[in-house]
């Protein structure tokens, strides 16, 4: 008698596994792809059942549908772990700004950047904000994307911040994306404490960590086990390193995982101190040093080089992305999704250009955006590869090779996107 299950996907011409031994893949295993031909994928309740031969598995299970890959490669849903998918607004006046020779930085030191995004999201109603980032979460899922962290960090006050947390639960609850939330309070600093940095400190300390932690333990995300994670961006006008450790420190205490923004223009010892708090994952890194490059591969950190802001900045220096994976360490790719520094969903796109710009191959991106993307936010014992009893989150591409992925761009590689066992999107439906 064959087993009955939900969905069988046959004639997978080419299936990346992303397999991984319970943790995140390190330097030269980022490297090592295992690509298997004419297999097919058992999915039963949203879980991966069984991975075999097209001839094998067909053979063993009777499923209620079949979606033909028509001999194209098939691989784990991406994972975008650094994400502010939330805000009002937009910022295209500063994109000709900066085209017209104004830098990023210049920018937020006369009142723009993430000041002006806080105007436009302390405006928006509840209502409005997931409106807008609904839409844009179904952009990120057509272009792969099946688990996306979202950061706070445009409210910049207790009511604000918890206001975007509670639109990051709607979301999760209304959305097939798989949503981790991420408390960054102290992304900079709001008007109204210009001038008194550690008084905001203070206020993320003494009112916004406990008001968030009280959210939190009432959400669906903590009765899940999603992690909650606690971020702060560690640079000139927004957080120097003692005020980011007092933060960090709060926020651990407190029982969330620390992240950091780090090293994107200055590197002030920041990094250091993250890694000694074991900061989950460490993002930005472009002016990191070797000795900080070095000390992240000593660390259980994953680095998250995020090459889209980069690129976005029209600026030369990428994250040294290769030098992190020839010295063993664990990397993973982010679209950093905002309205300032890298208006991007979309994770073939960072993809192709962390090839172009920072020498890493194809299958080292797929990794970093998939098994070791999901370790970077806590989940890689859920999502991120094509394992048995793994949560059944798989794209079917357009075409029969992974490294398409990334040597084409600015297309949609995506064919089909099956999200917890359910054929969720289709560009190119091909079923028998
Ligand atoms: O990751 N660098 C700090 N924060 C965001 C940018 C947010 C914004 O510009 O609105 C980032 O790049
Ligand atoms: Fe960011």
């Amino acid at each position: 008698m064959k087993k009955k299950i939900d969905l069988l996907i046959t004639n997978i011409g080419q299936l990346i596994t992303c397999n991984n031994p319970g943790e995140p893949l390190r330097g030269a295993e980022m490297g090592q792809i295992e690509a298997f031909e004419n297999t097919a994928v058992a999915i039963h309740d949203g879980i991966i059942e069984s991975v075999g031969t097209s001839h094998w598995l067909p053979d063993v299970y009777d499923p209620e549908q079949v979606v033909d890959a028509g001999g194209n490669a098939v691989i784990p849903g991406f994972v975008d772990p650094h994400t502010h998918t939330i805000f009002g607004g937009d910022r295209a006046h500063e994109f000709e700004m900066r085209i017209s020779g104004a830098t990023y930085m210049e920018i937020m030191a006369a009142g723009g950047g993430i000041v002006s995004t806080m105007k436009h999201t302390r405006e928006s109603s509840e209502g409005e904000l997931f409106a807008s980032a609904k839409a844009r979460l179904d952009e990120m899922l057509a272009l792969g994307s099946t688990t996306v962290e979202i950061k706070t960090g445009y409210g910049l006050d207790t009511d604000t911040e918890l206001k975007m947390l509670r639109v990051i639960e709607q979301l999760d609850l209304a959305h097939p994306c798989d949503i981790v939330p991420t408390f960054l309070g102290a992304h900079t600093l709001p008007p109204e404490f210009k001038d008194n940095g550690d008084g905001y400190v203070d206020l993320v300390v003494n009112e916004m960590i406990p008001a968030v932690m009280d959210w939190y333990q009432a959400s669906h995300f903590a009765k899940n086990k999603t992690p909650l994670f606690i971020d702060v961006f560690c640079e000139d006008h927004a957080f120097d390193v003692p005020q980011t450790e007092r933060i960090l420190k709060a926020g651990l205490a407190a029982g969330m995982l620390p992240k950091i923004h780090v090293d994107q223009f200055n590197e002030f010892g920041g990094l250091e101190m993250a890694l000694e708090l074991g900061a989950v994952s460490v993002d930005h890194l472009d002016v990191t040093s070797e000795q900080g490059i070095q000390a992240i591969a000593d660390s259980k950190s994953v680095a998250v080089p995020l090459p889209a802001v980069t690129f976005n900045l029209g600026i030369d220096q990428y994250a040294n992305a290769r030098a992190m994976l020839d010295g063993g360490t664990a990397v993973a790719l982010a679209t950093d999704l905002n309205p300032g520094s890298a208006p991007c969903y979309s994770m073939p796109m960072t993809m192709a250009i962390a090839c172009r710009f920072q020498k890493m191959l194809p299958a080292e991106a797929l990794h970093a955006s998939t098994i070791n993307a999901a370790y970077a936010i806590g989940l890689g014992h859920k999502v991120g590869s094509i394992q048995v009893g793994k949560q059944a989150d798989l794209l079917i591409l357009k075409q029969p090779d992974y490294r398409h992925l990334c040597y084409f761009f600015g297309q949609n590689p995506v064919g089909i996107v099956i999200k917890d066992g359910q054929e969720v999107l289709s560009t190119k439906a091909q079923r028998v």
